[in-house]
């Protein structure tokens, strides 16, 4: 990565602004899922041990009006954060203002603040998605000078708290885990050790074009698992049944497997029910085609064993998104198969490209078989696309 890193700022005694994306799932103001805040731990460890005075910024959901501010304050993450570090996290409640700034001018080296839902500026014209020029001058002017981009969950939006703060700082540094992420991502596509297997899944062809047709260039084989392989059922002329299929995309779908010839491998058989909910049926496809009235929700045995001889070998795995409806016991044979296929590669670089299947390999007990888990959703499918992400561009070259 040719950008600075955390690593090459001196942080003492510095006011260090950090862009963290701690966009965690709350329930009733419960957080269901801490890993971003996890994730997080090195970098802002590290400003803190440096004597760093650290003051981070993150967005929770999404705000268009006032109402929809009310469940979205950062108040439970700044309690979880200072569980965490085992350290108090001043947390004024605000995103500007006299009383934020009093509250910044009486940190001392190795205190930690967090300031409100970034979001909560978009309220006022989208002052923060539309990196309102003003808003990220404000930012910046609450440090001196350092800022440290960690949020790689956001690192494919262009808002004030990143891009904005960034053009307005001496140094725009990355802080250790959008390095990593970039490392492990980027590397597996543009300089992948192979063979260089990729696996897709997920529910829609629409959601992955970009991804599936980058990694057609890039990588040796390309699987293709989940609900969008009835797009491509149907797009050979075979029968789907009830499945989920896009009609629009029918014409692509073909276009891509002209282009991909063997390269593109496709499930050879099915889990199907009789419903998608309050089914009384679940039985195999004998072969590809699905039972009339019947829809297909998971990858069957014999696709689980050919996705297992394509991946034998495999010295690079990418994997984004489930093979089934893997929240449902019934339809999670699939998912599970592939990623103990993907776990069972020693010296294998594998990566799970963030979203579903991150949920998947962690609900399913199977977060430390990975190389690398991406704690981007957006972010990493944008990645695997080949985009540039503005996060990371607007950092200061080395
Ligand atoms: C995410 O959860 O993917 C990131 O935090 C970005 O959130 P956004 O899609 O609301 O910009």
């Amino acid at each position: 990565m040719n950008k600075m890193t955390v690593k090459d700022v001196a942080l003492q005694g510095k006011k260090v602004l950090v862009r963290v994306d701690f966009n965690v799932p709350l329930q009733d103001g419960v957080i269901t899922n801490d890993n971003r805040i996890t994730a997080a731990l090195p970098t802002i460890k590290y400003i803190l041990e440096q004597g760093g005075r650290a003051i981070l910024f993150s967005h929770l959901g999404r705000v268009k009006e006032a109402a929809d501010k009310a469940g979205k304050s950062l108040a439970p993450v700044a309690k979880a954060l200072g569980e965490k570090l085992g350290k108090e996290v001043v947390f004024p409640g605000v995103t500007r203002g006299a009383e934020l700034e009093a509250a910044i001018d009486a940190l001392n080296d190795g205190d930690i603040l967090l300031v409100e839902n970034t979001r909560f500026e978009d309220v006022n014209g989208k002052k923060e998605s539309k990196n309102d020029p003003e808003l990220g001058k404000y930012w910046a002017s609450l440090g001196d000078g350092i800022f440290v981009n960690d949020a790689f969950g956001t690192a494919h939006r262009a808002h004030a708290s990143n891009v904005g703060i960034s053009s307005n700082v001496a140094h725009a540094v990355a802080g250790m885990l959008l390095e990593n992420e970039i490392k492990f991502i980027k590397n597996a596509v543009d300089a992948p050790e192979r063979p260089f297997v990729a696996i897709l899944g997920g529910s829609k062809v629409s959601d992955k074009i970009g991804v599936i047709e980058n990694l057609l260039d890039k990588a040796d084989k390309v699987i293709v698992g989940g609900g969008m392989t009835y797009t491509f059922y149907k797009a050979q002329g075979l029968e789907i049944g009830a499945s989920l299929c896009e009609d629009d995309k029918l014409e692509l779908a073909k276009e891509l497997m002209a282009k991909a010839g063997d390269k593109l491998i496709l499930p050879v058989d099915s889990k199907e029910a009789n419903a998608f909910a309050g089914y009384t049926t679940v039985q195999d496809t004998a072969a590809e085609a699905v039972t009339e009235g019947f829809l297909g929700l998971d990858i069957g045995p014999k696709s689980i064993a050919k996705f297992e001889a394509e991946i034998a070998g495999a010295k690079t795995v990418v994997w984004n998104g489930p093979m089934g409806v893997f929240e449902n016991e019934d339809f999670q044979a699939g998912t599970i198969g592939v990623m103990d296929a993907i776990a069972a590669q020693d010296g294998a670089t594998s990566i799970i490209g963030g979203g579903d299947s991150a949920a998947a390999a962690i609900n399913l007990g199977r977060a430390d078989k990975f190389s690398w888990i991406s704690t981007g959703g957006g972010a990493s499918m944008e990645l695997l696309e080949g985009k540039e992400l503005p996060g990371l561009t607007s950092l200061t070259d080395k």
